[in-house]
């Protein structure tokens, strides 16, 4: 990743052998989304066709999608959703298979038990969190979201029932006015552990599941071995405190899934989830498309078109 933050992990998963031995990851290629045209298939692969419509959200550990040609594994790659755009495509497969791994996988939920349940999105106006929202609404939740005052009309429209302001004030005293939750999810971390737990519902499974975990900062400082140990004991102790509270605290991480890209594909094309774009750049301009994520304050999603809209 950029700034070579995670190095320790994506190498050791990219060589596990170490056969290589080159401590290096140059020629290196960024972005994780991608949409566009199947040129070639696999003689094993039998679901795709040359010239099929496709999205994916490429693993950190495999070269990126800012280049023409994407190679992907079977299971990683879904069809496109028809009403979109491949721009507007590509704004959607990170976040949405973070996201799910997220609700679904770690925190249990599904589009069969969500209805009526509170859900709480901290930080709910980036790439994770316009997507969340929606998933979560279209499937019946309730959904409280904390974020700045200017993207009220933003999460409002994506589904939000009560929008918390974290400029105005501390949220835990915003949020004491309001009924616990059933579930959490953190896209901001830090202090937020702090309190937020205390917002859930106790002893009735409810979950606070955060985005924000130490797990590749231990293995970059501490090495692979010495940090996934930090890392299990950091968790078990922080799920073990918690637990005694009667809530659960748990670490989401995004997780490769043409399958689940499918579902959200047709939710997509049944105009339950719309994609965020927030600004869009041309490949000659990846650098300050780089620079504008950096500077934080995401609305959604910033989308680098590598095609020419000739062939969009
Ligand atoms: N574990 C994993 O595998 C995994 C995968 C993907 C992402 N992540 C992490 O998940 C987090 C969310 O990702 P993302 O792509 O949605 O990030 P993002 O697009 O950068 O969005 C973050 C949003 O939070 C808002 N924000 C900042 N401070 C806030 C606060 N104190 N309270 C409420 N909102 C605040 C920002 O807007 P304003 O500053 O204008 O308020 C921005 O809209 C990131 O920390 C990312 O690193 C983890």
């Amino acid at each position: 990743m950029r700034g070579g933050y995670g190095a320790a992990t994506l190498a050791m998963r990219r060589d596990p052998l170490n056969i290589t031995q080159s401590g290096n990851e140059f020629p290196l290629i960024l972005g994780r989304d991608m949409s566009g045209v199947i040129m070639e298939c696999g003689l094993d692969v039998a679901y795709f066709k040359p010239g099929d419509e496709v999205w994916a959200a490429i693993p950190p550990w495999k070269q990126g999608s800012l280049a023409e040609f994407v190679v992907v594994s079977g299971n990683e790659v879904s069809h496109k959703p028809k009403s979109l755009s491949h721009t507007e495509a590509a704004a959607v497969p990170y976040v949405a298979a973070t996201a799910w791994s997220a609700l679904v996988n770690t925190g249990g939920l599904s589009k069969d038990n969500c209805t009526k349940k509170r859900i709480l999105i901290i930080g709910a106006s980036g790439g994770v969190g316009t997507f969340a929202i929606q998933l979560v609404k279209s499937w019946g939740a309730h959904v409280t979201v904390t974020c700045s005052q200017n993207a009220e009309q933003l999460v409002r429209g994506l589904g939000a029932d009560e929008v918390v302001d974290y400029t105005a004030g501390p949220v835990e005293k915003q949020l004491q006015t309001l009924q616990k939750f059933d579930l959490i999810l953190d896209n901001i971390g830090g202090d937020t552990e702090n309190w937020a737990l205390s917002f859930l519902k106790p002893w009735c499974g409810a979950k606070y599941v955060t985005l924000v975990t130490p797990f590749l900062r231990n293995t970059d400082t501490l090495g692979i071995a010495d940090g996934m140990l930090q890392t299990g004991v950091t968790v078990a102790t922080k799920a073990l405190k918690h637990l005694s509270k009667g809530v659960h605290y748990r670490w989401g991480f995004f997780a490769p899934n043409g399958p689940v890209l499918d579902d959200i594909s047709e939710m997509v094309d049944a105009g339950q989830i719309r994609p965020v774009v927030e600004e869009q750049f041309s490949f000659s301009q990846v650098p300050q498309a780089f620079q504008k994520v950096e500077q934080g304050h995401a609305r959604g999603k910033t989308v680098v078109s590598v095609a020419t809209a000739q062939t969009e």
